[in-house]
């Protein structure tokens, strides 16, 4: 190798280097259900949660509500809590008493499933997502530029449409606008729709209803310019899939998606009163949503959503080659909060204060007068949230904000703990001729990282630093890849070893920029700082070898006596030792 070279691979080095991503992320595996079920920590933490949840709900202007939380793993339940009103409508109470299987209006969460028939009609190649909408949709005119809003877009919500249809007009919502000083006006006259039973007109909206009011809208801005939310985005999606499909709305997403998953208390025709949560003053829970059922009309459990949030989880990268479904299509107004299709994703860095790792919630909230409803996954942790509530307005962000605050840090240190004792040790040569060892530690903020990494007599990170020049204070950690050696067995897990600095310099505002750049040196093409841990028996709990694959060399873990009596009393699997059969829940299969 001439000198240039030299100075050119030099010169590659100290670029990297300046890339700067602090705290790379995911750090840990997904954590499984039975890290989850057997860690006493995380136990805990859900039955302080119910507690608090409880407590939310003792001011009187709670009297009338009710609400049912349901955390499931991809794999299966972990825990479900429910409160029944104290306050009911004697006269029509519902449901007597609040479980998993009573049923809620779940508002504009609805949209996720109306998204995923659009996808599963995407791969069975009824339609593209990058098709105009008006391609399936002819009638569509007026003044919106219908052949530049692709199903994508829509889906999105970056058609740049207007939001409402019925909704969101004073001369519906209040019963008399005129005190707003607004002058007197002929409702018909003015092109207002003449549909909708929640506002006391008597047939829900049709079809003809929908084109005809949307003949007279103009966009709000130019089509995928910038994202605005738009119920009118799903009413059309709802429309296509019945287009293509040649199914009614309603029946496809039965057929593909409710009866597949076992969404057995799940329709868009209400349940009987029986198991019905009905909040007190409340009257949305009979309004037919016509044709604006895609947008919001369906009624579920949150038994039935950990059903659809499981497969989600264990899907929304596998779906298509196209699309990872959980990635944002659109930034919002926030630095933190952005759209997808038709998810609505929060990143906070708030809530792990021993690092700035930001968290990643994918959502979808809906609200009708009296139901008020989030699902919210987790995708790092493999864990999904379902919040469904009835009666008071404000109740539901409390609840989120103490349930995913709790799960986030409880969830966090079943991750943390399972780093610990499934990694961190000694791994030595089975060779007594070779001078090999590497030691992995654990910290909370740093996740796993190598403590030393001795090869053939040579002090690996030592000789590094000084090969390379680098001169900032760094650290090897270790991020998984989530592939395998044996993809088929799932064996072999591949993580790579990647160089962080460790000061950061805050004053700077570019501090913060960092591009993902997980793929480092090689050497004799392989990855200088691969990993490839194995265990001794399909399914173990904690890792008995390493192959460090641009070393050439297998080290061996010295077994667990490094894990103190402590550490192993937090340790999120001990329980059950060495061999854990991960079951898998249920494994459901969609028809595309
Ligand atoms: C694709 O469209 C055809 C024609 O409408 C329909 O019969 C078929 O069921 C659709 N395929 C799927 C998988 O929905
Ligand atoms: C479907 O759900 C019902 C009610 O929740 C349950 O009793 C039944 O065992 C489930 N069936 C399957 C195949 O999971
Ligand atoms: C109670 O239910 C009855 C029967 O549906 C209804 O007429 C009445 O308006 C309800 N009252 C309240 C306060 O919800
Ligand atoms: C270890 O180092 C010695 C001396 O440099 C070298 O001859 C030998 O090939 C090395 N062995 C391995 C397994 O790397
Ligand atoms: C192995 O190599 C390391 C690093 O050079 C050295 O500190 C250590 O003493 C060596 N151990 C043996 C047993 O030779
Ligand atoms: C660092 O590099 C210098 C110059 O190449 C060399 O003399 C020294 O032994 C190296 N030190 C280590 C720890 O590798």
């Amino acid at each position: 190798m001439g000198t240039t070279a030299r100075n050119f691979i030099f010169l590659l080095l100290v670029g990297r280097i300046s890339a700067r991503c602090y705290d790379p992320s995911p750090a840990f595996p997904l954590p499984k259900l039975d890290s989850y079920r057997e860690a006493s920590k995380f136990e805990h933490v859900l039955v302080g949660l119910k507690e608090s949840l409880e407590e939310l709900t003792l001011p009187a202007e709670y009297d009338t509500s009710s609400f049912s939380v349901e955390i499931t793993s991809s794999h299966g339940t972990l825990w479900e809590t429910h409160h029944t009103a104290r306050d009911k409508n004697t006269s029509r109470p519902g449901a007597a008493t609040v479980d998993g299987t009573s049923v809620y209006r779940m508002a504009s969460v609805t949209k996720a499933f109306t998204t995923l028939a659009i996808i599963q009609q995407h791969i069975a190649g009824n339609l593209s997502l990058d098709d105009p909408i008006d391609q399936y949709l002819p009638r569509l005119g007026g003044e919106i530029p219908w052949k530049d809003i692709t199903l994508r877009t829509v889906a999105s919500q970056l058609s740049g449409i207007p939001r409402e249809f019925t909704q969101a007009d004073v001369i519906n919502e209040f019963s008399n606008p005129l005190v707003l000083g607004l002058p007197p006006v002929d409702e018909k006259a003015e092109g207002v729709p003449q549909c909708d039973v929640y506002y006391a007109y008597d047939r829900p909206c049709n079809e003809d209803d929908l084109y005809k009011d949307l003949a007279t809208k103009k966009p709000i801005w130019p089509p995928k310019q910038k994202s605005t939310y738009s119920n009118y985005n799903f009413d059309l999606l709802g429309l296509v899939i019945e287009k293509v499909s040649g199914l009614s709305y309603t029946e496809y997403v039965k057929s593909r998606i409710l009866q597949p998953l076992n969404m057995t208390s799940s329709s868009f025709v209400k349940s009987s009163d029986s198991t019905a949560v009905l909040p007190k003053g409340g009257t949305y829970w009979d309004v037919d949503k016509g044709i604006q059922r895609p947008t919001g009309g369906l009624y579920s459990s949150t038994s039935d959503m950990s059903s659809f949030l499981r497969y989600v989880l264990k899907n929304y990268n596998g779906l298509t080659p196209q699309l990872n479904w959980f990635n944002p299509g659109s930034y919002s107004t926030t630095r933190s909060s952005f759209y997808g299709m038709p998810w609505e994703i929060f990143r906070t860095d708030c809530i792990l204060s021993e690092t700035s790792r930001p968290i990643i919630f994918v959502t979808k909230g809906g609200s009708h007068p009296g139901y008020y409803s989030s699902v919210i996954m987790l995708p790092e942790y493999d864990l999904g949230i379902t919040i469904l509530t009835a009666g008071s307005r404000s109740l539901k962000a409390k609840i989120i904000e103490a349930v995913t605050v709790a799960l986030v840090q409880a969830a966090e240190d079943v991750a943390q703990s399972n780093l610990k004792y499934r990694y961190t040790g000694e791994y030595l040569s089975p060779s007594k001729d070779l001078n090999s060892s590497l030691v992995l530690a654990h910290s909370d903020a740093k996740s796993l990282y190598i403590e030393s990494f001795v090869s053939n007599s040579t002090d690996v990170i030592a000789a590094w630093q000084n090969l390379t020049g680098l001169e900032e204070n760094f650290r090897v950690q270790l991020v998984p890849t989530l592939l395998y050696r044996d993809e088929q067995n799932q064996r072999g897990e591949i993580w790579r070893g990647l160089i962080v600095p460790q000061n950061r310099n805050p004053g700077l505002v570019w501090d913060d920029f960092c591009l993902t750049d997980e793929d480092s040196d090689y050497y004799a093409r392989k990855p200088l700082f691969e990993m490839v841990f194995w265990e001794a028996q399909p399914g173990g709990k904690i890792v008995d070898h390493v192959d460090i694959s641009a070393f050439r060399v297998r080290l061996d873990r010295k077994h667990t006596e490094h894990v103190s009596s402590e550490e192993a009393a937090d340790g999120a699997s001990l329980k059950g030792a060495q061999m854990g059969n991960y079951g898998d829940g249920d494994q459901v299969v969609l028809n595309h």
